[in-house]
């Protein structure tokens, strides 16, 4: 099975109705000066910028529909639990998910992470038994899962990568035993950019009938995603790297998964009945939306999903892919620039180093430039060891950058060159 091909989704020509510049006048950050120059945002893959639509959709929640939901017959509650409503059938088609109940609001990728280590791994996975993790997970798809681990007695196994960041899928099929009971699996790489070949992934896993959880906090804004044809048990996303606001994400689970697993939080809105007896719990998805939830930020999440998808996935992708190859060669361009992470089917990240310069001084410098890139370890410790860098220097792009923008980061690493060597 050639895994791989089946990984990829570049489209190499974006429609000609596609304009940058027209895209840019919908998001008004885009407009500020830092240090004097114009600001060149490249760390979408950290937090994506805001577009007006999504912007004034929140404020009209708030000076004109903003109440608590699920509580009261008064007409502003029934108006706010409508249009939140409204916003999970939004996220359910935007993944394409069987039924509304199916998806759960939470605070982001790393809580919907977590609500998955409560709510199944604690109650189904127990002493000896195994998790199998890759070397590529972000911090928040590893943590969780040591923290079971640790508590139950479970072993985390780990999927290794090759010098280009791409997995080692033999290994992978290689750790699966008897013993095997989860599989949780970053969908493309934050700090390398690497797409994995998910859905491959999961039939072999469910061939061994073990779930999968996908953390697609890197996937979600860059990729068409149809959680039926993945056939993922959960799917996991943030909002504010897909044009939303911080503090709301969204867990996808399969129905009969979700009503399997006991609630994570407690709460408020998450009960059928409560006595100090006994409580019983609410049907999915609320008894797994305890207390008041983030009711603007999934009303802006819902119209951020609006927005990308009037511009179209299959077009973001596209037109992302050309600008990954105009900055790819242009980088390599540079003697001394290396980049790390160059695995055939990749998204729209370059994670690189420049010889005999640290990247917090590669930081420090663009940022004179009004370049914004996110220089560390990524929350990916074990990737930045693979490669035996303590961190590196990342530019991320989204659909709303342009050309002018990476030929700004390449004078920009000149300079950093001119300055330091
Ligand atoms: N996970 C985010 C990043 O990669 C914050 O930058």
């Amino acid at each position: 099975m050639n895994i791989l091909a089946e990984a990829s989704l570049e489209p190499h020509v974006f429609s000609s109705t596609f304009n940058v510049e027209h895209i840019r006048a919908d998001f008004p950050i885009l407009n500020l000066e830092i240090e004097g120059k114009p600001l060149v945002y490249l760390d979408s893959a950290a937090s994506s910028q805001m577009p007006q639509p999504v912007i004034d959709r929140l404020i009209r929640y708030q000076t004109t529909q903003h109440a608590n939901i699920n509580r009261a017959v008064y007409y502003l509650s029934e108006v706010a639990t409508a249009e939140y409503q409204k916003a999970r059938c939004k996220l359910q088609q935007f993944v394409n998910a069987r039924e509304d109940r199916e998806i759960i609001f939470t605070s982001g990728t790393t809580d919907a992470i977590n609500l998955v280590m409560h709510g199944y791994g604690r109650k189904f996975i127990q002493a000896d038994d195994e998790i199998i993790l890759t070397t590529l997970e972000h911090h928040s798809n590893i943590v969780p899962w040591q923290m079971l681990a640790k508590e139950k007695g479970a072993k985390i196994r780990v999927v290794p990568i090759n010098d280009a960041g791409e997995l080692d899928i033999n290994a992978y099929q290689k750790l699966f035993n008897a013993r095997t009971k989860f599989v949780s699996l970053i969908h493309v790489s934050n700090a390398l950019g690497t797409i994995n070949p998910i859905k491959e992934m999961i039939a072999y896993a469910h061939q061994h009938d073990v779930p999968v959880l996908i953390d697609g906090a890197q996937a979600a804004p860059h990729i068409p995603i149809d959680v039926q044809e993945l056939d993922c048990d959960f799917y996991a996303f943030s909002a504010h790297k897909l044009c939303g606001p911080t503090g709301v994400g969204m867990l996808y689970g399969k129905a009969e998964m979700l009503e399997r697993m006991q609630p994570f939080k407690g709460g408020g809105d998450m009960i059928a009945s409560v006595t100090f007896e006994e409580t019983t719990y609410a049907e999915i998805p609320h008894k797994f939306e305890a207390g008041t939830p983030p009711i603007a930020a999934a009303i802006g999440f819902g119209a951020a999903v609006d927005y990308i998808s009037s511009i179209g996935l299959e077009q973001i992708a596209a037109y992302e892919y050309d600008l990954l190859s105009y900055a790819t060669e242009r980088m390599m361009a540079i003697p001394g620039v290396k980049i790390i992470g160059t695995a055939a089917h990749k998204a729209a990240v370059i994670s690189f180093t420049i010889e005999g310069i640290h990247p917090h001084d590669i930081g420090t410098i663009l940022n004179e430039d009004g370049i914004a890139v996110r220089t560390g370890h990524h929350c990916a410790q074990p990737v930045m060891r693979r490669f035996n860098v303590p961190a590196t220097s990342r530019a991320s792009f989204s659909f709303y950058n342009k050309k002018t923008e990476i030929d700004a980061l390449i004078a920009g690493i000149k300079t950093v060159q001119k300055v330091f060597l």
